[in-house]
């Protein structure tokens, strides 16, 4: 299957998302953009960045009643992005509806939809306690990925980690998109569990969502070359 690098653009507006795009000049990074970028910028700024030809992961992370998730994916159909996503948290019901509103009447679907499970910043006794589901947090994970398997997803959202046993318990090829990846040695952050790009592709990711290892690197471009040469070659 094949593999690629998603440079995350948490930046606050239009103009310092293209003024980082510029530095790109001909290369044509696969891009996220996530909720505050498109609540500052609109769906402007998706057709702006489709138009300079970059693939676009649209993580919005949906998560209502069937009958207003599929209505909202309608809308999101016509964006044409490559892939978006929606949370397995609002059930089967909710992720069949994802998908037919995104599908168009030709039944041709050219938007990949993925699941998130359980977010990362939640503790397995905030998941427990607060939110009263028993267990642990990778079998809530597993649990999630195969509700969203049976709903007719593409894959999901998880950590490097987890993508050899999902391709192995779910489908191998069941997508999984990999955030908490940093360069050896590189700067952590606020992520807690991180693998290195080579080690993700070692693990089986499919995708890897890379920020500020790229985003705030002194020359980003060489940043995404390196990430692209150890993970998607
Ligand atoms: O800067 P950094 O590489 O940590 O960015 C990772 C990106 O992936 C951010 O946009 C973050 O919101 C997203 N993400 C994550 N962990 C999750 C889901 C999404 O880090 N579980």
């Amino acid at each position: 299957m094949n593999r690629d690098v998603i440079i995350a653009c948490d930046f606050p507006g239009m103009k310092e998302t293209l003024s980082f795009l510029d530095h790109f000049e001909g290369e044509k990074p696969y891009l996220k953009i996530g909720m505050e970028l498109y609540y500052a910028a609109g769906p402007e700024i998706v057709r702006e960045i489709k138009k300079r030809g970059h693939k676009i992961f649209l993580d919005l992370k949906l998560h209502d009643i069937p009958n207003t998730v599929k209505s909202a994916m309608k809308v999101l159909k016509d964006l044409n992005v490559d892939m978006t996503n929606l949370h397995a948290g609002g059930g089967i019901q909710m992720m069949e509806a994802a998908l037919e509103g995104l599908t168009p009447a030709s039944g041709e679907r050219q938007t990949k939809l993925i699941a998130v499970t359980m977010l990362t910043s939640l503790t397995n006794e905030a998941m427990n306690n607060e939110l009263l589901i028993p267990g642990t947090v990778p079998e809530t994970v597993m649990h999630y990925a195969a509700n969203a398997k049976k709903a007719g997803l593409d894959g999901i959202v998880c950590s490097p980690l987890e993508s050899p046993i999902v391709h192995e318990k779910i489908a191998p090829d069941f997508i999984t998109v990999t955030p908490g990846v940093r360069f050896a040695g590189g700067d952590v952050g606020d992520q807690k569990r991180v693998t290195t790009p080579a080690k993700a592709k070692e693990l089986g990711s499919n995708f890897i969502v890379v920020g500020r290892p790229i985003t705030k690197a002194e020359n980003p471009v060489e940043a995404w070359k390196i990430c692209m040469k150890d993970f998607a070659e």
